[in-house]
């Protein structure tokens, strides 16, 4: 019997051949208005996948217009039917997560395995959300005075604009989508020009899942300042939600001013994985290795800097090598690959600068340290030591699978490093001593921690940064309030003295 999960030339051709191409506005499939497409490519190849229409700023208009009509209607659906046609659609990608795993190998690159885990990821968003959709409660209480009662009411935001990036194709989509559907928000939705298929093909089973016409509008686009700029200075748009890197997030929050628009930004990270001398090394060395290597690299939140304290620092460095020696950079559909290329060309030419930067500052390559030559954009895995503090790849995101490594002396020391970035979205801590593991949780200034684990992302917690890695939370209980608005309703007392009955 042939194995389901051996991919085929004739299974990619297949699944692009069902994944739709066009735009997806006020409940149809329509092609751009200047009838033009743009090519999607696969990294791994560097061939064309699929001609995918290409929006217009006047297709970003048409959008938030039918997000706009929609949005009355579908504020006041009730929360059960929200979270029916999300979990439908949960039970659906999970159904087809063959088809999504090919669809996000092929345009983003990452191997098939990891792509499997995505569906999974992203795929709880839905089932995360469908939970929250009825759960979405107010308050009444009296005021101090007895004078009045207090009614606090959870509305609808109001129509969205939600961008989403291209490393995590289906579950940065899932993360915004889902609340903002459990909320009873109507959206148009813009993902990377890079990996719009996997958006295409969830927005098709949002439709068959019951998603009412323009609730969710999709306008993949070459030109994004173009089109989404006239969204977000549009008074009826109420909510910008954007993850990618900070660089582009503070030009949307400068021009989200205009509106006052409600902002959720999940920016850039610089996560730093700090192991102490009391750590589990086997631990710490496997949890390096997800925290680094998990999508190749290409995550916000991967391993930016290890830390590493003196007295361990060469077991470290021999376990965490002798891992990273084994992976096998192959296009993903093939299952011995391990490690995918890099999306694109610009981004192997980031990665190999700040190679070639941080050695001409002291680096040592101990790994790899140079791009694979051949059809693709692949990059070797790579581990650069005795990296000197102030080193230019110490303080840029990498996205990439390098993992520089400097050590540290103390715990003061390990937490000066730590802090020094205008980032603060995640941090790793390996250590046995829980009183520093709750010091650390206290002190470091990120969103988020992980002890004694290299993954920190679930759909039930709160995923976000502090310091210029974000605003707002995506996931958790906290997911959906950003898709809420709060409206205070005060109530004149309604048990007047008896004589006024
Ligand atoms: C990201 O890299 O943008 C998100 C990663 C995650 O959700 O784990």
């Amino acid at each position: 019997m042939s194995d389901p999960t051996v991919v085929t030339g004739a299974d990619e051709r297949a699944l692009l051949a069902r994944i739709p191409t066009a735009l997806y506005l006020d409940g149809a499939w329509r092609s751009a208005s200047s009838g033009r497409t743009f090519t999607v490519t696969d990294p791994a190849t560097g061939l064309p996948l699929a001609e995918v229409a290409d929006a217009t700023p006047a297709d970003g208009e048409a959008a938030l217009a039918a997000a706009h009509r929609a949005q009355r209607e579908w504020g006041s659906t009730a929360p059960r039917e929200r979270a029916e046609i999300l979990r439908r659609a949960f039970e659906t990608v999970r159904a087809r997560t063959e088809d999504f795993a090919l669809a996000m190998t092929l345009e983003m690159g990452k191997p098939l395995a990891e792509s499997r885990g995505e569906v999974a990821y992203g795929a709880e968003f839905l089932r995360w959300f469908s939970e929250q959709a009825p759960r979405i409660a107010g308050r009444y209480s009296t005021a101090p005075d007895g004078g009045s009662r207090l009614l606090v009411l959870k509305r609808p935001a109001g129509p969205c604009l939600l961008i989403t990036p291209w490393n995590f194709p289906l579950a940065m989509a899932t993360r915004k989508i889902a609340p903002a559907i459990a909320a009873g928000c109507t959206m148009v939705l813009k993902p990377a020009a890079l990996t719009p298929l996997t958006a295409l093909l969830l927005t098709q089973v949002l439709e068959e899942a019951g998603l009412p016409p323009g609730v969710l509008n999709v306008i993949p686009t070459t030109s994004a300042g173009r089109v989404t700029g006239p969204l977000i200075r549009d008074p009826r748009l109420r909510k910008l939600s954007f993850t990618g890197s900070t660089e582009v997030g503070r030009r949307l929050i400068a021009d989200s001013a205009d509106q006052v628009l409600r902002v959720s930004m999940e920016l850039g990270g610089n996560a730093p994985f700090l192991v102490f001398e009391d750590a589990d090394i086997p631990a710490a060395v496997s949890g390096a290795i997800l925290a680094k290597m998990r999508n190749g690299g290409e995550a916000c939140v991967a391993a930016n800097r290890f830390l590493v304290h003196e007295s361990i620092a060469e077991e470290f460095t021999a376990g965490f090598l002798q891992r990273m020696r084994a992976f096998t950079p192959l296009r993903g559909t093939d299952p011995r690959s391990t490690v995918g290329p890099l999306v694109d060309e610009g981004t192997r030419e980031k990665v190999s600068s700040l190679v070639e930067g941080a050695v001409a500052e002291g680096a040592t390559v101990a790994l790899g340290g140079r791009s694979i030559a051949g059809p693709g954009y692949f990059y070797q895995p790579t581990v650069l030591t005795d990296v000197p503090p102030g080193a230019r790849i110490l303080d840029e995101e990498i996205f990439g699978p390098v993992a520089p490594i400097t050590t540290f002396s103390t715990e003061s020391e390990a937490l000066a490093l730590a802090n020094g970035t205008p980032f603060g979205l995640v941090a790793f801590a390996y250590t046995t001593d829980l009183r520093r593991a709750l010091r650390l949780g206290e002190e470091l200034e990120t969103g988020m921690l992980g002890i004694n684990t290299g993954v920190v992302s679930n759909p039930a917690a709160p995923f976000g940064g502090v310091k210029q890695s974000g605003l707002g939370r995506e996931g958790g209980l906290e997911g959906i309030e950003e898709y809420l608005e709060t409206r205070y309703v005060g109530i004149a007392d309604p048990f007047p003295a008896p004589e006024d009955r």
